[in-house]
């Protein structure tokens, strides 16, 4: 029977605490270099993509609509936008493909929003104040494009069903000053949580005082479910918006950056024809075209949904092992003791830890000084500022299965040290 440290007499506590920290000592002594900090495929999995590098080579018929190697087909060729307009689940008509990142679209629409407003609507830079809605804890990188723009973000608490709606209703419907919210509705970073039908329904019948305001609703884990026989469905944003007469509420965004190589994968934007008309205003100026050869070479390698299923079936494979063993190593050594709480992921690429209050930025700090890089303490909320100072994002897929392991177990008893001084010292 687990005692909670919780509950736990003063001696017991010291007793405990002199163990850990010989644990923790022992750690220290081994001299370890591992990194759980970011989201990364491992090489094995990028190894899966490999082939694809063999489907154009330099005898290549690279004609598919038009001669891929030339410019033409600013919006990407034909058969990119049905294969992204597969992964994303709506129709290729609402479907621009860009360049290599989906991040870079994002920063884009929030750069012309600030810069030229959007559809007519007056620039963002001319108003007195513009906010943004952020579900925490959340992507780092979401933020820090608000932020980049002096964007002033409110923090909007997730639940296990996706962001606290009362709050987002409240703050949308009532404040002109709230121009978007970012969202990861499936297999959100961290959490790994995939907003409910409720959810998103709440969300398309929104009645934004702004007119120019706009869910991101970032698909980056679409596909990327960790089991064949459990899988996350996430009900469609653009079908309910259209059902509700606003189907120019959202801006969805995909790529394949975690299905083939990221950095060098392809991205996309689904939209309503307005959306798109206006964003395809400024993209004509921008670039003569994305990358079509790297959109062929998509094509020809990942054919099609099917095609994207079976080649995330082999990632899944590979990571399965490594989420699996995260969340048993946090079993098996802080299940009871009421020191922290996780959730454990049926797809996307984390596991988020949740501490006690005011230990996440010292168990961090252990972790780094035994020689194990974690994502940095608050990063998971805007301006680097977690209220409770307790949430952690473990990021599972890089390291190999062994290195995964002993970072795994020297979390758990930084976890355990710094807790146990909490307790002790209060
Ligand atoms: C939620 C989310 N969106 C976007 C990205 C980046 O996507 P891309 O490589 O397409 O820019 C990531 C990468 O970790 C992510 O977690």
């Amino acid at each position: 029977m687990i005692t909670p440290y919780t509950k736990m007499s003063r001696r017991k506590l010291e007793e405990e605490y002199k163990k850990v920290k010989k644990e923790y000592e022992d750690y220290k002594g081994k001299g370890l270099k591992l990194d759980m900090s970011r989201g990364k495929p491992a090489p094995s999995q990028l190894d899966l993509s490999m082939p694809m590098m063999d489907v154009l080579n330099g005898t290549s018929d690279c004609d598919e609509e038009l001669d891929c190697r030339n410019y033409g087909c600013p919006g990407g060729i034909s058969k990119a936008k049905k294969l992204m307009a597969d992964l994303m689940e709506v129709s290729p008509d609402n479907v621009i493909v860009f360049g290599n990142s989906s991040l870079n679209i994002m920063f884009d629409l929030i750069s012309t929003a600030m810069n030229k407003g959007i559809m007519g609507s007056t620039p963002w830079c001319k108003l007195d104040k513009v906010k943004f809605l952020c579900p925490v804890p959340g992507y780092d990188r979401h933020f820090a494009v608000t932020e980049y723009f002096g964007i002033e973000m409110i923090n909007i608490p997730m639940t296990p069903e996706g962001p606290d709606m009362d709050m987002v209703e409240k703050y949308v419907n009532n404040d002109p000053e709230v121009k978007g919210i970012w969202c990861v509705p499936k297999y959100s970073n961290p959490q790994g949580i995939t907003y409910s039908k409720e959810t998103v329904k709440r969300f398309a019948a929104l009645e934004p005082a702004a007119e120019d305001f706009r869910i991101i609703w970032d698909n980056a884990y679409i596909v990327h479910h960790l089991y064949e026989d459990d899988q996350d469905v996430l009900y469609s944003l653009p079908d309910e918006c259209a059902k509700k007469g606003k189907p120019d509420m959202f801006y969805m965004l995909a790529s394949t950056s975690k299905i083939t190589f990221p950095g060098s994968g392809v991205s996309a934007l689904a939209a309503s024809e307005a959306n798109l008309k206006d964003v395809f205003g400024r993209l004509k100026w921008q670039t003569i075209g994305h990358d079509k050869m790297n959109q062929l070479r998509h094509v020809r390698f990942l054919k099609d949904s099917e095609g994207i299923r079976q080649h995330m079936s082999k990632h899944a494979d590979l990571i399965r092992p490594k989420f699996e063993l995260v969340n048993e190593i946090l079993q098996k050594n802080l299940a009871g003791l009421d020191i922290g709480s996780w959730i454990k992921p049926k797809g996307g690429y984390f596991i988020s830890f949740d501490s006690m209050d005011g230990c996440a930025a010292n168990i961090i700090n252990k972790a780094k000084e035994a020689g194990v890089v974690m994502t940095g303490a608050g990063s998971t909320y805007p301006y680097h500022k977690d209220p409770h100072d307790s949430n952690i994002r473990i990021a599972p897929t890089y390291p190999e299965i062994d290195d995964l392991r002993e970072a795994a177990e020297l979390f758990t008893v930084c976890v355990k040290l710094v807790s146990l001084e909490k307790i002790i010292n209060s």
